[in-house]
C-alpha cells in the first residue's frame, strides 16, 4: 500500500470547514479529505461505527458453552462467547487491570478468560472470577471489575453487536424483514464458507463501491450476465415486474416480494438501517452462481426458484444478498485510515452437506471472483482520491442514489460530533 502524508495542521477547525464546504455539492462524491484525516478516521470509529449495530457471526458457530471468537473493529478486539447457562456475551478484550488483551487465538473454546500478564481471571459473560493476590486492597470489588460489556441481540440466528451502551433498539427495525428473511429459515442454516478480504483502502471506498451498480456492467462481467441490477430500471422493468408478479406463489412465501427502505438518515434509530427489495435476475438464470443455475438445495421454506434475489441491508455495515438456494452476507470493518476487512459469508440450509448437496468451490465462485475485481477497482480508486489533485465529480442520480444517502448520513453524522460552538 502506498502511504499517505499526514496533515499535521489537520483539527476540528478545519473539519468544520471541509463539512460546510460539502454541503454546498450534495450530490458529487466527497473530498478526498475525509479519506485521509486521522482525525476523522479517529471521530469516526467513535462516534459512528462504535455507534452503529454490526453483525459479528452466526449462532451456529458458538455451538457449545466456551465456544468464542475474537472480532476485530478498527484497532479493538471484541470477544464474543456462549455461556454456560447457553446465552451468548460480548466484551472487550481489555483486562481491567492494565489492560492487557486477555485473549489472542481468534477462536476456540475456554472455561475462562485468563489474562496472561498478572493473571486475573474473567467468565465467560466477562464477571471477574478471581483477581490474583488483591484482596489486599481493601475496597477493591470484584464485580466492578468485569470485562466492558457490548449490547448483543441475536435476530434468525445473526448475532450483531453495538459498542454504545445507548444505542437505539435494533430488533424493531429488523423486524420488517422477517416475512422475506424468514423464508431462508438462517436461524437453522449453516455457514457453509466465509472468508476476510482485506482491502488497502478507506472503508468508505469499499462501501461505496458496494452501495452502487453503475460499475457492475465494466466491471463485473459474470455478474452483469445474470442480474438486472447494472441497467437502468426503465429498461428492465418487464423483467422485474414479472418476478415480482409470480415471486410470492412460486416460491410458496407470503410477503417475499416486499419491499421496505429505512436506511441512513431515514433509519429508525442511529446505525439501525433496515432494508429489503426483492429484484430479478434475466431470463434462464435462478441463482447467483457461475452458470445462473442451483449450487445448493433450496432453503428453508422456499419451495421453487422465481428467478429473484432479495437484497437486504442490516444496520450501516451489513448486507445480505439471498438466492433461494443460498445466502451471502457482507460485513464492512474499518481497521485504520488505509485498510478495511470486507467479510464474506456464505450460508446454506443446516442440514445440506458439503461435497454432496453442494460443492464450496462452486457455491463462492461468484461473489469471490466479484469480489476480487472489487479489490482492484477499489484500490485503483484509493490511489486517486487520496491525490491532492482528485476533484469530486457528480453522482448518477439514479446508479448512485444509495451511495449518495449513505455519505449525506455520514456527513450529518460526523457534524452532529462537533462540539457546539463549531457548529452553523
Ligand atoms: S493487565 Fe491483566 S492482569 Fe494485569
Ligand atoms: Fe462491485
Amino acid at each position: 500500500m502506498h502511504m499517505i502524508a499526514t496533515d499535521v495542521d489537520d483539527s476540528i477547525t478545519k473539519l468544520k470547514t471541509k463539512l460546510a464546504a460539502e454541503t454546498k455539492k450534495p450530490n458529487r462524491a466527497m473530498d478526498p479529505y475525509f479519506y485521509r484525516s486521522h482525525l476523522v478516521h479517529d471521530r469516526e470509529l467513535e462516534h459512528i461505527v462504535f455507534k452503529s449495530w454490526i453483525y459479528a457471526l452466526h449462532e451456529s458457530e458458538l455451538p457449545n458453552s466456551g465456544d468464542f471468537q475474537l472480532l476485530d473493529i478498527g484497532e479493538d478486539s471484541i470477544i464474543i462467547a456462549r455461556h454456560t447457562d447457553g446465552e451468548l456475551h460480548a466484551m472487550h478484550n481489555i483486562c481491567r487491570h492494565r489492560g492487557a488483551a486477555v485473549c489472542e487465538d481468534p477462536c476456540g473454546n475456554r472455561a475462562t478468560f485468563v489474562c496472561p500478564y498478572h493473571g486475573w481471571v474473567y467468565n465467560l459473560d466477562g464477571s471477574m472470577r478471581a483477581a490474583r493476590e488483591m484482596h489486599v486492597l481493601s475496597e477493591f470489588e470484584p464485580h466492578e471489575h468485569g470485562l466492558k460489556k457490548i449490547r448483543l441481540i441475536s435476530y434468525m440466528g445473526l448475532v450483531f453487536i453495538n459498542c454504545d451502551p445507548e444505542a437505539a433498539d435494533f430488533l424493531g427495525p429488523l423486524s420488517h424483514l422477517s416475512e422475506p428473511l424468514g423464508a431462508y429459515r438462517l436461524e437453522k442454516a449453516k455457514v457453509a464458507y466465509k472468508k476476510t478480504y482485506r482491502i488497502d483502502a478507506n472503508w468508505k471506498l469499499v462501501l461505496e463501491n458496494y452501495l452502487e451498480c453503475y460499475h457492475c456492467a465494466t466491471s463485473h462481467r459474470a455478474y452483469a450476465r445474470l442480474h438486472t441490477l447494472k441497467d437502468l430500471e426503465e429498461n428492465v422493468r418487464p423483467v422485474l415486474d414479472a418476478m415480482l408478479a409470480r415471486s410470492d406463489e412460486i416460491t410458496g412465501v407470503p410477503g417475499m416480494s416486499t419491499s421496505y427502505r429505512k436506511i441512513y438518515l431515514d433509519a429508525e434509530g442511529f446505525g439501525a438501517c433496515s432494508y429489503t427489495s426483492r429484484y430479478g435476475l434475466f431470463d434462464g438464470y435462478v441463482t447467483g452462481s457461475r452458470d445462473g443455475q442451483p449450487v445448493a438445495p433450496l432453503m428453508g421454506s422456499i419451495q421453487a426458484y422465481d428467478g429473484g434475489a432479495g437484497d437486504y441491508q442490516m444496520g450501516p455495515l451489513t448486507f445480505m444478498l439471498n438466492y433461494p438456494d443460498h445466502c451471502v452476507l457482507y460485513r464492512f470493518l474499518p481497521r485504520s485510515v488505509t485498510q478495511t476487512d470486507l467479510e464474506i459469508v456464505w450460508y446454506v440450509n443446516g442440514d445440506a452437506e458439503a461435497g454432496k448437496d453442494y460443492q464450496v468451490e462452486e457455491l463462492i465462485w461468484l461473489w469471490d471472483h466479484t469480489t476480487q475485481e472489487d479489490e482492484y477497482i477499489i484500490m485503483r480508486n484509493s490511489k486517486g482520491v487520496n491525490s491532492r489533485f482528485f476533484e469530486p465529480g457528480p453522482y448518477h442520480p439514479e446508479f448512485e442514489e444509495t451511495l449518495r444517502d449513505f455519505v449525506h448520513w455520514y456527513l450529518h453524522s460526523l457534524r452532529s460530533t462537533l462540539p457546539d460552538e463549531l457548529r452553523d
